[in-house]
């Protein structure tokens, strides 16, 4: 490293110390790494906790190092900067968080992005050109759909769709069809999807793809802001890369909008080029603030989880529930298909999903009027148990048909549970019951 320095000029990256990621053969666990990986205290004054780098430009060490970066940063060098340079290419903060963000998936490279949607536009734009048919997993998030099918078909791209469940012979049919439509650059997928908690096969559509076309195909990429990253894992399932909306479990708080997209190098470098240009990078403060959630995420996620399964289980027994579509019942019968890919694919259940009143709009109306802990808005993943009801909320412009076939009925009521006392929750949801 010294000498290659000295033969071009160019200053090494002042790197932090190597992370240690195992001690005597045991590779540490991601809430472990969640503390320090990273960062090292002694670029920042010994600071325990990094800094927030309130800068939008760096300064060269070099000119020569200046050019050096902007080589990796406009691609004329392939491996990306190595240094920082402009805060809309890469920052401190930022890049503590992609490297923790790397350590859920055990990915190769990461990005952090302004949005959810900023994330998911900017890997569509990066592989999607006009004349393309890109495949997708369907439903997905609303401005997902709005994305791909009304603003990019204004640039001529197409697409087609597969319900979530789809065998791989279904998948496989629809890629053919894609195919002979035009080039296929993208497999986008959804899991479980938003609003229906139906999970998409993922080892299914990776071997779909590879028999389609086996001189290596299109990435697949796949919306994991639901499980991900504790309970899926769709990067050891087949899938390239894995999106988030960090806005939700991430985060955490419901209290900042961010994004991220891991993967391997190669299919996040051109990612990264696209981001370096059209500037949808997170900012250091929301970096920060999520390196601050990823440290309890183990454990907001997996209390979430268990008080979800409580609740759950109290409303499958209300004689004003119709039913709860939750993925921790699968097992219990029903959609058989469903409950395979959640045994090869899921290691939790989440605790977001579908409660079905007996009634319509009033009774759900009643119900959210009268819930005193949980907060009547939309989202998910936060600390707070937060209720909404998709039909005349987030799904309030999707046409009755596709509502009636996605199952986003006037009774339909979304929950996200959150961290409070899982019998405070039970207490709230009875009551609330009550006054429908
Ligand atoms: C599954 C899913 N993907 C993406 C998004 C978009 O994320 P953001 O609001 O952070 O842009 C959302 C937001 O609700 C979502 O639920």
């Amino acid at each position: 490293m010294e000498d290659e320095a000295d033969l071009t000029g160019a200053t090494p990256r002042r790197r932090p110390k190597p992370d240690v990621l195992e001690i005597g053969g045991r590779r540490l666990k991601p809430s472990t790494l969640m503390m320090g990986h990273g960062f090292d205290p002694a670029l920042s004054e010994g600071s325990l906790k990094p800094p927030i780098f309130l800068t939008s430009t760096f300064v060269f060490e070099s000119a020569a190092a200046g050019k050096r970066h902007f080589e990796g940063v406009t691609g004329r060098r392939p491996g990306g900067a190595e240094g920082l340079i402009y805060s809309r290419f890469n920052g401190p903060n930022q890049e503590i968080l992609e490297d923790r963000l790397s350590v859920w998936e055990d990915a190769e490279d990461a990005l952090s992005f302004s949005s959810g949607m900023s994330a998911i536009t900017t890997l569509i734009l990066t592989y999607v050109q006009p004349g393309d048919v890109v495949v997708h997993s369907g439903p997905l998030y609303a401005a997902t759909e709005t994305l791909i099918g009304r603003i990019l078909g204004r640039f001529g791209v197409k697409w087609l769709d597969f319900p979530a469940g789809a065998t791989q012979d279904e998948i496989a049919a629809v890629i053919e069809r894609a195919k002979e439509l035009g080039r296929v650059p993208l497999i986008y997928l959804e899991s479980p999807a938003n609003p229906t908690n139906a999970l998409v096969d993922v080892q299914a559509v990776r071997a779909a793809r590879d028999a389609a076309f086996p001189e290596g195909g299109p990435p697949i990429a796949i919306d994991n802001t639901f499980l991900g990253p504790l309970w899926h894992h769709p990067l050891r399932h087949g899938a390239d890369l894995s999106v988030y909306s960090l806005t939700k479990y991430a985060g955490g708080h419901s209290d900042l909008v961010a994004g991220g997209v891991v993967g391997s190098k190669a299919m996040i470098n051109p990612i990264r080029m696209m981001r370096n240009t059209i500037g949808t990078i997170t900012d250091p403060n929301t970096a920060w603030m999520l390196l601050r959630s990823l440290e309890t995420l183990e454990l907001r996620m997996t209390r979430a989880g268990e008080n979800a399964a409580r609740v759950c289980e109290f409303l499958r027994g209300h004689p004003k529930v119709e039913s709860v579509g939750y993925l921790g019942f699968l097992e219990d019968g029903g959609d058989a298909r469903q409950a395979d890919i959640y045994r090869r694919h899921c290691t939790g259940a989440g605790s977001t999903f579908s409660l079905y009143l007996n009634g319509g709009e009033k009774e759900a109306f009643a119900f959210l009027d009268a819930l005193k802990i949980a907060h009547l808005a939309v989202s998910l993943g936060g600390t707070e148990t937060l209720a909404s009801a998709p039909a005349a909320m987030t799904h309030l412009s999707v046409p009755d048909e596709r509502k009636q076939a996605l199952g986003i009925t006037d009774n339909l009521v979304r929950v996200s549970i959150g961290v409070e006392d899982p019998d405070d929750l039970i207490a709230d949801f009875d009551q609330a019951l009550e006054a429908v």
